[in-house]
């Protein structure tokens, strides 16, 4: 049983690291970003103001968010495509600021993690979501890296500075939710490649379950 929490800003590859360590440690990948996501489709779909805290709420309470396969599912229809886009990401700090909304979506982000353990990661996940983990990461990267990461996935390699922008404003609207923890190991990942990422993560997670 190894559970670890990985967290740190938009664009740190906090979400593609959790994803290749579970699968090298053959436990579930809980992406808690996505819960946020899919409540926040709910809350634009039912016409709600994200900052309106009784309405989305409300809404919120309402609804089944699941992870299927790496698929989220709100109440059963797989959303997994529609909550990447950029409407849904910029609104969904606003959604996520709620604490009523966090506790809502704290019991299904935990039921991911399987009996033999789990990857979850996050803004909160070493402090809020398993503060228990064997091993907490902490992934930065300088906001440039950060923006040249989105704006290459986007296929926008020209709007470089948009990216950039946008990962200020992410950063800003969700100080309050990112939360390091005291015992995080750090880890930098300006100018290096994925592999060495993953490499270096997998290496702690492994001394972190007794292993060599
Ligand atoms: O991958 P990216 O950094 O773009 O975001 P994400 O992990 O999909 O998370 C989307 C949003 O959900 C974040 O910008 C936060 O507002 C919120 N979130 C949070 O508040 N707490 C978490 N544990 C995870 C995500």
């Amino acid at each position: 049983m190894i559970v670890v929490a990985i967290d740190g800003p938009a664009g740190s590859g906090k979400s593609t690291v959790a994803d290749a360590l579970a699968t090298a440690l053959g436990v579930p990948h809980v992406d808690s970003g996505a819960y946020y996501r899919a409540a926040t489709l709910a809350v634009l779909r039912a016409e709600v103001d994200p900052t309106d805290v009784g309405a989305v709420t409300a809404v919120v309470g309402r609804v089944v968010i699941d992870r299927v396969d790496g698929r989220t599912l709100l109440d059963g229809e797989d959303v997994e495509d529609d909550i990447r886009g950029a409407t849904v990401t910029a609104n969904v700090s606003a959604v996520a600021a709620h604490p009523a909304v966090r506790d809502l979506l704290l019991v299904a982000q935990r039921s991911g993690i399987a009996r033999d353990g789990g990857v979850v990661d996050g803004r909160d996940a070493a402090t809020r979501i398993v503060p228990d983990a064997d091993l907490k990461v902490w992934l930065d990267a300088d906001v440039e890296e950060r923006g040249r990461r989105r704006a290459l996935q986007a296929g926008e390699p020209e709007r470089l500075d948009h990216h950039i922008a946008d990962l200020h404003r992410r950063d800003a609207a969700d100080a309050t939710q990112m939360v390091r923890a005291d015992d995080a190991v750090v880890v930098n990942t300006t100018g290096l490649s994925l592999d060495h990422v993953v490499a270096t993560v997998a290496d702690l997670a492994r001394t972190a379950a007794g292993g060599s």
